[in-house]
């Protein structure tokens, strides 16, 4: 259920998370008020997950009644910068998660680790939770390098192999478990990690409960309503509600 107030880090150790990451999609408003409207109806009734749906920086005015998150945001809190979008601006359209450090942006951009840090400074400073996307380990340094312990602790890392980043060719459970503890060795112990790459509704579940994963961040299945609403649910039956007092009853044996 969606609540009006700043998520916090409980919640996020509490209930599982589902990203969606809309990328460059869909074309038009319509479209774009037609995919959310359908998601935040038949997941209304469903408890047991936390949904944050990352919509184009252009249609964020035009949603609202599930959490949002942006999938960019510059380092600067306003300024001369022609094209850019601030954290502030952000989080007065009612943005409470960004995601930055995505390998599109490193393909497609050139975006650097350097900015990518500069990036996650600013997003902390107007209280937005980071979405720290990383596909190595070398990556996860060079982003966090001087961020103090209380500023780690409001990140979310998100591990995306970019091999199976829109390829259909996702990461093992037992493969990304395995990076998931080379995570937790450089980082505090205690942050959420969430998985993306290739996840559908026949593997969702299996991050959470197998690998122990606090989410998922999903891209391609995001579009497709029908799709990730089984995404939501299939997640929501591995874990219910009901026993969770936290993952850690949901996959005793992973932490
Ligand atoms: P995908 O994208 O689910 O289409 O592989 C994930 C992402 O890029 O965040």
């Amino acid at each position: 259920m969606w609540e009006a107030r700043p998520p916090t880090y409980e919640d996020h150790m509490q209930k599982p998370l589902i990203i969606a990451n809309w990328k460059c999609n869909p074309s038009t408003r319509e479209q774009a008020e037609h995919l959310f409207g359908t998601i935040k109806r038949e997941t209304k009734n469903i408890n047991g997950v936390k949904i944050v749906i990352c919509p184009p920086f252009v249609w964020l005015p035009s949603l609202n009644g599930l959490s949002l998150g942006a999938q960019d945001c510059f380092w600067e809190k306003d300024g001369a910068y022609t094209g850019e979008v601030s954290p502030k601006m952000l989080k007065d359209l009612g943005c409470d998660y960004v995601i930055l450090g995505h390998s599109e942006r490193r393909k497609y951009l050139k975006e650097t680790d350097e900015m990518i840090n500069k990036k996650i400074k600013t997003a902390l400073k107007s209280d937005l939770t980071p979405i720290l996307c990383i596909e190595n380990i070398s990556q996860l340094k060079k982003r966090t390098k001087d961020l103090l312990r209380k500023e780690q602790k409001k990140l979310i890392i998100a591990y995306e192999p970019v091999f199976a980043i829109g390829t259909g060719k996702p990461c093992t459970p037992e493969k990304a478990k395995e990076m998931k503890t080379a995570i937790k060795k450089i980082i505090d112990k205690d942050i959420p990690i969430i998985y993306g790459g290739s996840v559908n509704s026949q593997n969702a579940a299996d991050y959470i409960k197998m690998a122990g994963f606090q989410g998922l961040l999903v891209g391609g299945a995001s579009l497709n309503p029908a799709e990730f609403i089984k995404v939501v649910k299939n997640v929501a039956r591995a874990c219910p509600v009901v026993e969770l007092r936290s993952l850690r009853d949901c996959a005793p044996k992973l932490f």
